[in-house]
């Protein structure tokens, strides 16, 4: 497994043959890691937000095939072909928002595809190999954005978050928050303001309980107080996640942070995304075109087992909002910062990679 050194949550784990990952519903009241070893519990885990954020999702979806493929190892050549075939397409259907699913499912199917023909086994492990690097590489990839991230917020700054953009939601160090993490090792002194982010409170159970355990000041807020902080000068920057961003630079992440921008630019204040090339969907040309996941009306009905909203009212619960290109001051890559992205400048940073 990779170095994951640089932070101290561990969010995914290869033990005995089986993937296991920190159960994310359940934190921060208990520290528990199922273990999954189908593609199907895998999916389920995804879909129930075991496991959940863009990049973790990626490296969960990999590890979904791998380990079907090591299930599926002493079938023929035929079997063992029909039943990954069966796990990319139950592992695809899981969530519909974060790209890097769908990223990471592309890139495990064309290893399959050049390995046809091989012993069974061997392309397993071959999978296996590759679900690990994905993992590994995600982590350095948000080291390097954190380093370019770093940059962009000055000593002593108050930082916006929403959801949870950390070690949590990647395979390691985090992307919005890797960006904090970064700044912090390299001495800047912040304190970060933790939107709760209703309804399945990402940043009070996670972004709260991740920046805790790295001793990063964190003060949380619920979702609506931003406002009133940022007309009141105490907030100096926002950093976000993401979970696809459009050719022209629209970006999805989670509900309520179209919000937060609109707050942002009223207020004169930066609002960073920070976002990995495997959550660019180039094939997307506006954030129009990106699915919104509706969650399940429970989660807005109440949390934990406790009902507050009353018997037959109507619930929406989209779990996801765009926020437009115009809106955003950069974007925060392992290639780089773009300001102000538009079409161009993103097609640019691919044509660099
Ligand atoms: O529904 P979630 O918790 O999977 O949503 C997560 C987010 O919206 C994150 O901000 C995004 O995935 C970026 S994580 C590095």
């Amino acid at each position: 497994m990779p170095d994951q050194s640089s932070t101290t949550v561990e969010t995914l784990r290869w033990r005995n043959n089986r993937i296991e990952m920190i159960d994310q519903r359940i934190l921060p009241g208990r520290i528990e890691y199922p273990g999954f070893d189908s593609a199907a519990g895998v999916a389920q885990a995804i879909r129930d937000m075991v496991i959940r954020g863009a990049p973790a999702i990626g490296c969960a979806a990999a590890y979904g095939v791998a380990v079907e493929a090591l299930r599926l190892s002493t079938l023929s050549q035929a079997d063992f072909a029909r039943g990954l075939d069966n796990a990319f397409a139950v592992l695809a259907q899981s969530r519909p928002t974060a790209v890097n699913l769908f990223w990471a499912l592309d890139r495990m199917r064309k290893l399959h595809a050049n390995l046809l023909g091989q012993p069974v086994a061997a392309v397993a492990q071959r999978l296996l190999e590759e679900a690990h690097n994905i993992t590994a590489q995600d982590i350095t990839i948000n080291q390097k954005m954190g380093g370019f991230g770093a940059a962009l917020l000055p000593d002593k700054s108050r930082v916006l978050t929403h959801c949870n953009a950390g070690a949590l939601a990647t395979a390691g160090h985090g992307t919005a928050l890797g960006v904090i993490r970064s700044a912090v090792l390299a001495g800047k002194s912040l304190k970060v303001f933790a939107d709760e982010t209703r309804p399945f409170l990402q940043g009070a159970r996670l972004t709260a309980w991740e920046l805790l355990q790295e001793k990063i000041p964190v003060t949380l807020i619920t979702d609506n107080m931003s406002g009133h902080l940022m007309s009141c000068g105490e907030i100096d920057v926002v950093v976000v996640g993401t979970d696809r961003v459009a050719a022209n630079g629209d970006v999805a992440n989670k509900i309520g942070t179209y919000m937060v921008a609109v707050l942002a630019r009223r207020h004169n204040i930066p609002f960073y995304v920070a976002c990995p090339l495997s959550t660019i969907d180039r094939s997307i040309t506006d954030g129009s075109q990106i699915p919104i996941e509706e969650r399940s009306d429970a989660e807005v009905r109440g949390y934990g087992g406790i009902e507050w909203a009353p018997i037959g009212v109507s619930i929406r619960n989209p779990a996801f909002d765009i926020t437009p290109a115009e809106l955003v001051t950069a974007l925060i890559t392992e290639n780089g910062v773009v300001t102000a992205p538009d079409r161009q400048k993103i097609a640019a940073l691919f044509a660099e990679s």
